[in-house]
């Protein structure tokens, strides 16, 4: 009877299970129990025998008891200490904080740099009057750009609203608002109807720089663009014009900007195709008829300005090679580059 508690005892895994042992062999209604209170029914020769025995058996059951209980919790606590340990050392589950989009870093990038020489930044409408968006810039009646082809008209047409298909129209308005002399850069989203690939997306953004002052030349232009190339692009990164035409500048010039992989060493440079050179943007000088559609005089005042793509300059920035990635809004293409646009 005594090993048969003694054997639970040790058997018992846990404090509960320990319990329930002790209910059974040492509680009020355990064999020991009985045992004790038959002691006193016996007769009086044998109850000191009886008594010892049952004693002692009830002293080594306690002991027992005491002793499995007093392991079991220090076993508890020392579980209790490894489970609730805190690892100082583990990384949290940080919620991902939010950034801005590529795009909107790149032009805030130009924008500072512009303001850092010294200009303002304008703003413009999206959906533009045809008037500032061609008539203002010198366009004939029957320029192609006019076509439906490559202009989304807002309906009904005859109201004469258009998506701007490019950020000149906020020439006009700035020099119209504020007068000469002028150093304005306007930031924002255009539209054309192309096909959406790697290289062309219906609406992608442009920055636009207008310059009015007396005494302006194309050298101020080259220098401008120069400067806004090196400090977006790195230093010594340069820029090359190439006679071009367009209808708001005499002359106009398309741009090109220095390899800036190769810097125009490697003939097989996929930047630049081997050429040494990309290609960027418009530019020129400021077209009178345009300083006049603007209460400009240009007996006093020249101008220059150019517009180049954003979208186009963060592409080379990031090596992104389709330009779909940047608008299709997978986070997983923004978050590689943090905030370091
Ligand atoms: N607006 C022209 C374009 O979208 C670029 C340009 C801007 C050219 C300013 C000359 C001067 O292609």
């Amino acid at each position: 009877n005594v090993q048969a508690a003694l054997d639970a005892i040790a058997a018992a895994g846990d404090l509960d299970q320990l319990k329930q042992v002790r209910t059974a062999h040492a509680g009020d209604k355990s064999p020991l129990a009985l045992a004790n209170r038959e002691i006193g029914a016996l007769p009086p020769t044998a109850k000191a025998e009886a008594g010892k025995r049952v004693g002692q058996a009830r002293g080594r059951v306690g002991q027992a008891l005491k002793e499995r209980q007093a392991e079991l919790e220090a076993e508890r606590d020392e579980r209790i200490l490894i489970d609730e340990a805190v690892d100082v050392t583990m990384v949290p589950g940080r919620r991902p904080l939010g950034r801005r989009h590529p795009i909107e870093q790149m032009g805030r990038r130009i924008a500072d740099i512009m303001v850092g020489m010294g200009w303002e930044v304008a703003e413009g409408p999206e959906v533009e009057a045809e008037w500032f968006s061609f008539d203002a810039l010198n366009f004939d009646e029957d320029h192609p750009a006019r076509q439906m082809a490559d202009t989304f008209y807002i309906d009904p047409p005859e109201h004469g609203l258009v998506l701007r298909p490019h950020t000149s129209p906020v020439q006009a308005r700035a020099m119209l608002e504020r007068g000469a002399p002028l150093y304005v850069a306007c930031l924002g989203r255009v539209f054309r109807t192309d096909e959406l690939d790697a290289t062309h997306m219906p609406a992608f953004h442009q920055v636009e720089g207008l310059a009015v002052d007396e005494g302006l030349t194309m050298a101020h232009l080259k220098g401008t663009l120069d400067r806004l190339a090196s400090e977006l692009f790195g230093d010594g990164i340069v820029t090359r014009l190439r006679p071009s035409y367009f209808p708001f500048t005499e002359p106009s010039a398309e741009m090109d900007l220095r390899c800036f992989v190769c810097r125009g060493t490697d003939p097989d440079c996929r930047a630049c195709s081997g050429t040494g050179w990309i290609e960027w943007g418009g530019c020129g000088m400021v077209n009178h008829n345009v300083l006049r559609a603007c209460n400009i005089d240009p007996e006093r005042y020249t101008g220059f300005a150019f517009g180049m793509g954003v979208d186009r300059a963060l592409m080379f920035r990031t090596g992104a090679s389709d330009m779909r990635e940047m608008i299709e809004g997978d986070v997983r293409f923004d978050a590689q580059f943090g905030m370091e646009i």
